[in-house]
């Protein structure tokens, strides 16, 4: 579901948004009502799912696409949008992990899944600023070259376009991973064209919130608040599986990323660049209106912990300014995705299910990754062999080596710390003199915990700050104006309406 930002303003300079919504507009599909039958059922408008379905259609499979709010206005429409195989320091570590053989798996699927979306785009004739650009691996510190030479090795190796340089184009930069014939597009003008199509050939539903299934041993049934869908197979491409047979909730683990759109007084600079630094920034630039801004993002921080989402903002900006010639602020904006403990997403059937699939965990590279799983799970429900099942298959073990073993358990220590806190964090039993308008606060009152905002106009919201998934507290977020959850990222407006799961409530309403 979209957003819905407040009108307030959130303290930061330029617009509040994706330079890929604000320059496309919102789409207006009906709602489910009734009862549908179908081949394949695929909830979830992100490009995940709309790339299954486009897949699945080309397959003569008949499908049915349910998305909870608008499509492609979640985490997809807040990407950055660079469609590449160039992952930061990837194939080093595959390949030490997991061996050749493997790493090779997800080198030939990222770069089919590359070459995937540029020829729908180019068979389609789709307009979605399509450009050939090289990606690049890169360091700002002479000690990490070594690194970035491995990674060269490695990539070269498996058959990637992949040569190490200190030739950069960036004067900051001290060494880089080039990554040759890769591409950048306006995500949004590219699935709503094919959103479009397929609409034509296939039904899809918005505002259509899938709450429940039910498995009868041959067939699946989702269900939403006004209808219900049977199919042959369920697809769930909703970011976080809103049904989960798989316990995702102890292998998914969201992060954010935030993205500054900025106007230079120089010429911006060509090139996709992603670093392996502390910050992990990222740049590229987008053209708006015959002018070009450029793009830079970065921040690794758990969705949901930290309330002064600021201060992320205004990182961000001192690393821009240290680098570039800012002129203004055009855009900011942030979103999360989900990493996995062996950074490989989760592609294929869930366990315990006959016929129902997934297509989770991109860990900030879903653009090659999704039109990867859309292969994937099109060749699996054909019952066709596809040679990267094996590896993405969500019930892989990840721990055959120390490292993925030791992300789990510190990840899931992290959420198990955030369910306790829900016993035993102490709030402030009133609030603050001087609670201002556009602030939220959690507060003890009469022994429950409330969840309070108060609007420009003074008018108080007061809900329980429970989250519907698992029973975290949520916490405020200080520049959106929402409650987040910090165990896996549920999100909910300032009045407690879900706007992203796995979630799939909304908050509940408390009289104060
Ligand atoms: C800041 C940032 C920058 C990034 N940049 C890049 C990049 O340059 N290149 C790259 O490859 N990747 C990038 N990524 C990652 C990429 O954007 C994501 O992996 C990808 O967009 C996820 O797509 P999705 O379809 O899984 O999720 P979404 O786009 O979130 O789609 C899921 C959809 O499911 C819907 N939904 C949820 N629950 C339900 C339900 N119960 N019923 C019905 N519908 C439901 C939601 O409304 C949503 O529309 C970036 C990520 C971040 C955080
Ligand atoms: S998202 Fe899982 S408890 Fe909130």
């Amino acid at each position: 579901m979209a957003k819905e930002m407040s009108t307030e303003k959130d303290g930061f300079p330029g617009k509040p948004t994706s330079v890929w919504m604000d320059t496309t507009s919102e789409t207006d599909y009906p709602a489910l009502n009734g009862k549908v039958k179908t081949d394949a059922v695929i909830v979830g408008g992100g490009i995940a799912g709309i790339l299954t379905a486009y897949s699945l259609l080309e397959a003569g499979i008949k499908v049915v696409l349910l998305e909870s709010g608008r499509v492609a206005e979640d985490v997809t429409a807040y990407t950055t949008a660079k469609v590449t195989s160039a992952h930061g320091a990837m194939y080093h570590y595959l390949t030490e992990k997991f061996g050749e053989d493997k790493a090779k798996l997800y080198a030939d699927a990222n770069q089919a899944g590359l070459l995937k979306i540029v020829s729908i785009i180019l068979n389609r004739k789709i307009d979605c600023e399509l450009r050939k650009q090289s990606a690049y691996i890169y360091t700002e510190k002479a000690k990490n070259r070594g690194a970035l030479k491995k990674e060269a090795e490695a990539a070269r190796r498996l058959g990637l376009p992949a040569r190490y340089t200190e030739d950069t184009p960036l004067a900051f930069i001290k060494g880089v991973v080039e990554y040759q014939n890769q591409a950048q597009f306006h995500p949004r003008k590219f699935l709503l064209d094919l959103a479009n199509d397929i609409s034509k050939e296939a039904l899809l539903f918005e505002n259509s919130r899938a709450i429940k299934v039910q498995e009868d041993g041959k067939n699946v049934t989702v269900f939403t608040g006004q209808g219900e869908v049977e199919a042959k197979s369920l697809i769930i491409a909703t970011h976080f599986p809103f049904y989960d047979k798989e316990r995702f909730y102890t292998k998914l683990y969201p992060h954010r990323s935030y993205v500054l759109g900025l106007k230079l007084k120089t010429e911006v600079p060509d090139g996709m660049y992603f670093s392996i630094d502390g910050m992990r920034n990222s740049i590229r630039n987008q053209g708006l209106y015959g002018k070009k801004i450029l793009l830079v993002g970065g921040g690794t921080e758990r969705a949901g912990v930290d309330a002064d989402t600021l201060k992320y903002y205004e990182r961000i900006r001192t690393y821009a300014d240290e680098r570039f010639d800012v002129e203004e602020i055009e855009y900011h904006w942030f979103t999360q995705d989900n990493r996995t403990p062996d950074r490989l997403p989760y592609i294929g059937k869930m366990s315990g299910a006959k016929n129902i699939y997934v297509a989770a965990g991109f860990g900030g590279w879903g653009m090659t990754t999704s039109a990867a799983a859309s292969t994937v799970l099109t060749d699996l429900i054909l019952g066709k062999v596809n040679t990267a099942a094996s590896l993405f298959d969500p019930a892989r073990k990840v721990g055959n080596r120390l490292g993925p073993i030791e992300a789990s358990i510190s990840e899931n220590v992290k959420t198990f710390t955030h369910l306790l806190e829900r016993y035993t964090k102490r709030y402030p039993f009133e609030l603050p003199a001087g609670f201002e308008p556009g602030e939220g606060k959690i507060v003890s009152m009469r022994g429950r915990k409330v969840a309070i905002y108060k609007d420009k106009e003074g008018k108080i919201y007061s809900l329980s700050p429970v989250c519907k998934h698992m029973g975290c507290n949520v916490g405020w977020n200080v520049t959106e104006k929402t409650w987040d959850c910090p165990c896996h990222g549920s999100r909910y407006n300032y009045d407690g309406k879900v706007i992203h799961g796995p979630a799939n409530e909304d908050l509940d309403k408390i009289d104060i």
